[in-house]
């Protein structure tokens, strides 16, 4: 095994936009003073969770739903081996984590639709409580998610939070993609900039 190239700049760059943004759309969330920041926030989680949707079809390798999106069988050989202290390698995202982002990207769009909705004065007090029901659904998600990526570094003996930042995980030479897609990384930074100025004006 090598370091090899595993995820590309939309991924990279569009999962710490999305973490930054939503730890700050959390600690925004009450009252008016930060209102304006707070719906910036949801507008950026909105913004990369809509372009990473597309990028899972037509992204690299590792991007792809069909790569990581697995039937239970899947996830339950993986929990397993979980289980047994032996975890099954995985390049790209394992069956169990999966899900876990195919959870996080719903919830980011539907969470930042139904505040995009307040803010708009649209629904009344059944949106606000459906706001607040998907980002406490979303947070615990987020907590799954954590546990999991700090138990799967452990386990494996590989640090994937630095993989997420610097693109290389532990695989064999022929599994690595060729591009990090830097013009898509730019092009996923001029979504989310515009979502975010669409959205606040
Ligand atoms: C400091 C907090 C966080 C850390 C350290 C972290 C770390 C990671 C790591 C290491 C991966 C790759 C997992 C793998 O190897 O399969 C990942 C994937 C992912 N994380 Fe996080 N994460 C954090 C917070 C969040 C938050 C707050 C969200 C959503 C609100 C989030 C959403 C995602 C998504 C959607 C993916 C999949 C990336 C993709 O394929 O595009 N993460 N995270």
């Amino acid at each position: 095994m090598k370091k090899i190239l595993v995820w590309d700049w939309p991924v990279r760059l569009g999962h710490w936009l999305m973490a930054g943004a939503f730890c700050v759309a959390w600690l925004t969330s009450e009252g008016e003073t930060y209102r304006l920041i707070h719906v910036i926030a949801g507008a950026i989680v909105l913004g990369v969770a809509s372009f990473r949707l597309p990028w899972g079809f037509i992204g690299s390798r590792y991007a792809r739903f069909v790569d990581f999106v697995r039937g239970p069988v899947s996830v339950k050989a993986y929990l397993t081996s979980l289980l047994r202290l032996e975890p099954a390698h995985h390049v790209g995202h394992n069956p169990a984590g999966g899900w876990a982002i195919v959870a996080l990207l719903g919830l980011g769009i539907l969470t930042s639709l139904a505040g995009w909705g307040i803010y708009n004065d649209l629904g009344g007090n059944l949106l606000e409580e459906l706001h607040e029901g998907l980002a406490v659904t979303m947070l615990t998600v987020v907590l799954i998610h954590l546990a999991g990526v700090f138990s799967g570094s452990l386990l494996h003996g590989e640090n994937l939070v630095r993989a997420m930042i610097t693109g290389f995980k532990n695989g064999l030479p022929d599994e690595a993609i060729v591009s990090a897609r830097p013009l898509a990384g730019l092009l996923l930074l001029i979504w989310v900039a515009a979502a975010g100025w669409w959205i606040a004006n």
